[in-house]
């Protein structure tokens, strides 16, 4: 099978897979991840096949949406992949790659390296910064049940892994936990250029926010 015929049937995988999906995890969401990683893939070093398909797989099981389990999205990858007969390294590596990507608060420590996750997790990142950003993170603290703020709840900097998966907190605290913290965060040049306007454009809606709500603007990055 040529290469954009795997691109193809692992498209159609995913759309089929991700069809239920919340809105900021959806198939719209592993698209402008895959384009993302597709541009910055031209400016970097990379084997673009493994950088598509894990933009591609990287969400197709997360773990938040299965109890927490974390081997469902990487075996399912892989049986996928294994039924086109992509190469098994190249198998391999996106596993990698989906197994690494996430966030998982900000003190957790990468145990694999590649130009290419690099990539792919500068591009989901990208996804969860700006006016996107913006709206996953509402419309995942909707699906949720999480309140948009509360004044008496401030937010919680330095969480653990756990503590991070645990949180129930008001979704404006997430950007303080998480979204305000990425633009740091990026592995590439491409992706660290690209993350300064999205940031910029978070912290202008905050401080609109918070001029509305009338809450004094609480900001440390
Ligand atoms: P990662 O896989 O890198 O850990 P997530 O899956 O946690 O990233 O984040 C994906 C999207 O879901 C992002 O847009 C993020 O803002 C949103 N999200 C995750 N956790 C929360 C939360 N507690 N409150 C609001 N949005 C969240
Ligand atoms: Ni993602």
């Amino acid at each position: 099978m040529d290469k954009e015929d795997i691109i193809q049937k692992t498209i159609a995988f995913v759309r089929e897979e991700l069809s239920e999906a919340e809105g900021g995890h959806d198939w719209w969401h592993i698209k402008r991840v895959w384009k993302t990683s597709q541009q910055m893939a031209q400016k970097e070093n990379v084997d673009v096949l493994v950088v598509e398909l894990g933009a591609l797989l990287h969400d197709i099981a997360d773990a938040k949406f299965h109890r927490g389990d974390e081997t469902i999205g990487p075996a399912k990858a892989t049986s996928f992949l294994e039924t086109i007969d992509v190469d098994k390294s190249i198998i391999d590596h996106v596993k990698n790659i989906i197994e690494h990507v996430s966030f998982k608060g900000g003190n957790f420590e990468r145990t694999f390296s590649s130009k290419e996750l690099d990539v792919v997790q500068d591009a989901d990142r990208l996804d969860a910064m700006g006016a996107i950003g913006i709206a996953r993170a509402f419309n995942y603290g909707g699906f949720k049940n999480r309140l948009i703020y509360d004044p008496e709840i401030p937010p919680k900097l330095n969480m653990t892994k756990e503590e991070y998966k645990k949180s129930t907190a008001p979704t404006i605290n997430h950007f303080y936990e998480k979204l305000l913290l990425l633009k740091d965060k990026m592995n590439t040049n491409t992706g660290r250029e690209m993350a300064r306007k999205r940031h910029d454009f978070m912290e202008h809606f905050l401080e609109q926010f918070y001029n509305e709500v009338g809450e004094r603007f609480f900001f440390q990055t």
